[in-house]
């Protein structure tokens, strides 16, 4: 939810904090800063409300020489985005600098503790009371930084990556985590810390991937110490990032997301790639054939996920009951958490989750794996806590997604379901062999038709215009078509601000159907499938209401064509998979949108793009 970034060195840290944060915005950017110690042994902490850029406009003529900092950028929990709350954060002697990405549960308690020992407090921040509370242990305790550290998170309830600086010791940073994700690069004398690796990646590909309660002393000149929190030293496996420079770049687009849109056919040819043989006869999700046993005796299977990841959950519903008949659940993580359901041996979990640190869908794992259920991840993020939490999984391997607003990830998640529901299928025996193969080539011939489908994005910005201005916005799908529409109806939502629903097309007629008039634009997805006569009459009953409809039929289509006020045609495809190929011109309509209204498309307000706090 934040993006917290630290360097100790030879170098200046200042510019590879700066470029670190830019890298990190897409995490939160109500405010940043960042905290160093110069030559001359002082603490300097600068911090504002607003992006990077503000920060870097507010140090412009200040002295932010040092060779060890950290820095932050802040999705606001506990105070809102202001200069007072935004990190790093002083302990009341401004000894210690601090900055934090979670939430600390008992911060109340512990506030009202410490003022009772005269500790006064400059902000509303759960993340000032942890460095308050670390300098107390110290101090009270006689302790050096790294085991007040330790001890004081011993006691706290919560979330938390956190990074300290100790004006007193300038050759060290203490970082620590728990259920919020933190990166050690180690380099030829010199360490890194990020949220991600994207901060790290141009210096080293040696990484250390912190575990829950560990605590690390990064020191210039003892290098690195890991031990948890009762001080049992811990052998940190050391990995090489599979990540390259180019991949975090905008590439000549002028925004993440229109990059990320238009990298779809190639992101799904990765995410195929060595999983359905060259020859189009077979496909093989290893992590499936791996536990063939448990996916071919499983009661049910109960998807968990947030977002965009929960639409690709209900697209995986949909092709695993029609493909492999077994019962599906699709539960929001957040529900499913706290709502005691019955779950057990012989259930199949299956977490979705692009980042991997999604708090409500790894809390949800941690219910299901108690309960005795085999959890199954699905991720984009290599090395994520839901990554390492589950028992097993399939990567969709689609590269990082900078953009907020999910795109490549979410047609990466529905391929890996589809090719899950086709390994499955053909296991239990519940698909015929020709329609195996029909299948077959019909997924592997998405990437071509989603290469079609972008070359209708003149036509796609064109319409935008018509629409920029409206206040209202309804998405129409039966079928599979009706996941689509709640993640169509989702990205014009969080990245135009326009209100947006997304509905079964039939249930319109139990309640939405009374928001419609000729103010109303209603998106429809009328491809051909089985159902698409009654998806045509939804659209009658539209347009006697004088809706607007924008019809995404399939090509050769005339009779929701001659009805719709607008068309937008895609290649045929098979049922099961038209949301891959619907997806791209929901995806540029939204964009589009957007850009005419002038937000900030890759970081929508009060978005951030992984929401590690409950
Ligand atoms: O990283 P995750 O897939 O777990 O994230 C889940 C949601 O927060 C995410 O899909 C969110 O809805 C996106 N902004 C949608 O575009």
């Amino acid at each position: 939810m934040c993006g917290i970034v630290g360097y100790i060195g030879q170098r200046q840290a200042y510019p590879i904090l700066i470029k670190g944060l830019h890298r990190l915005e897409y995490r939160g950017y109500d405010s940043a800063g960042i905290a160093l110690i110069n030559p001359a042994g002082e603490l300097g902490v600068f911090k504002t409300k607003g992006k990077v850029a503000d920060l870097e406009a507010l140090v412009a003529n200040r002295d932010v020489s040092g060779t060890v900092g950290i820095g932050h950028t802040r999705w606001a929990t506990h105070g809102e985005p202001n200069d007072a709350n935004a990190h790093p954060h002083y302990s009341q002697t401004k000894n210690l600098a601090l900055i934090h990405n979670g939430i600390i549960e008992n911060y109340a308690v512990i506030k009202n503790e410490l003022k009772g020992h005269g500790y006064n407090f400059r902000s509303e921040t759960d993340t000032e009371v942890l460095v308050q509370f670390i300098e107390y242990v110290k101090s009270s305790g006689n302790l050096d930084l790294f085991h007040a550290v330790q001890v004081a998170l011993s006691q706290v309830v919560g979330a938390y990556a956190i990074a300290v600086i100790d004006k007193n010791n300038p050759d060290c940073i203490v970082a620590a985590r728990k259920s919020s994700p933190l990166v050690i690069g180690i380099g030829e004398g010199e360490y890194f810390l990020g949220s991600d690796a994207s901060p790290i990646i141009e210096y080293t590909d040696q990484v250390v991937y912190l575990e829950d309660e560990q605590v690390a002393l990064i020191s210039r000149s003892h290098g690195l110490d890991v031990r948890n929190l009762s001080d049992v030293e811990q052998t940190p496996e050391v990995k090489t990032l599979q990540l390259s420079l180019s991949q975090l770049e905008k590439g000549g687009y002028p925004h993440f997301m229109l990059k990320e849109i238009n990298e779809q056919p190639d992101t799904l040819v990765n995410c195929i790639s060595g999983r359905i043989d060259p020859a189009g006869t077979d496909v093989i999700l290893s992590g499936v054939i791996n536990n063939k046993e448990k996916f071919l005796n499983a009661k049910r299977i109960i998807m968990v996920a947030c977002g965009t990841s929960w639409h690709a959950g209900m697209i995986g519903k949909y092709l695993i009951e029609d493909l492999c008949r077994i019962p599906v659940d699709v539960e929001y993580a957040s529900e499913f958490r706290y709502r005691n359901p019955v779950l057990g041996k012989g259930d199949i979990v299956i977490a979705i989750s692009q980042s991997g640190e999604t708090a409500d869908t790894l809390a949800a794992i941690q219910e299901a794996r108690k309960a005795g259920a085999f959890v199954y991840g699905i991720c984009n993020a290599v090395g994520s806590s839901i990554a390492r939490a589950t028992h097993s999984g399939s990567y969709i391997h689609v590269g990082p997604e900078i953009g907020v607003a999910s795109t490549k990830a979410f047609t990466g998640q529905v391929m890996v379901l589809s090719m899950l529901a086709l390994t499955l299928g053909k296991l239990k025996g519940t698909i015929k062999k020709g329609e195996y193969r029909d299948l077959i080539k019909d997924l592997i011939s998405i990437p071509t038709k989603m290469k079609q489908v972008l070359l209708l994005d003149p036509l796609i910005d064109e319409m935008s215009k018509i629409f920029t201005y409206a206040h209202n916005f309804l998405y129409l799908g039966r079928g599979y078509n009706y996941p689509a529409a709640m993640e169509g109806a989702l990205k014009l939502k969080e990245i135009s601000y326009i209100h947006a629903e997304g509905y079964p097309a039939a249930e319109m007629k139990h309640g939405p159907i009374a928001l419609v008039d000729a103010e109303m634009p209603v998106v429809v997805l009328a491809t051909a499938d089985r159902i698409y006569e009654k998806t045509v009459s939804n659209i009658q009953e539209i347009k006697a209401r004088k809706g607007k409809v924008i019809a995404v039929v399939t090509e050769g289509d005339t009779v929701a064509s001659s009805l719709a006020d607008y068309v937008i045609a895609v290649p045929p495809t098979n049922e099961r998979f038209t949301a891959l190929v619907t997806a791209i011109p929901l995806q540029l309509l939204a964009y589009h949108i957007a850009v005419n209204k002038g937000k900030d498309v890759d970081q929508p307000r009060n978005l951030a793009k992984s929401v590690t706090v409950e």
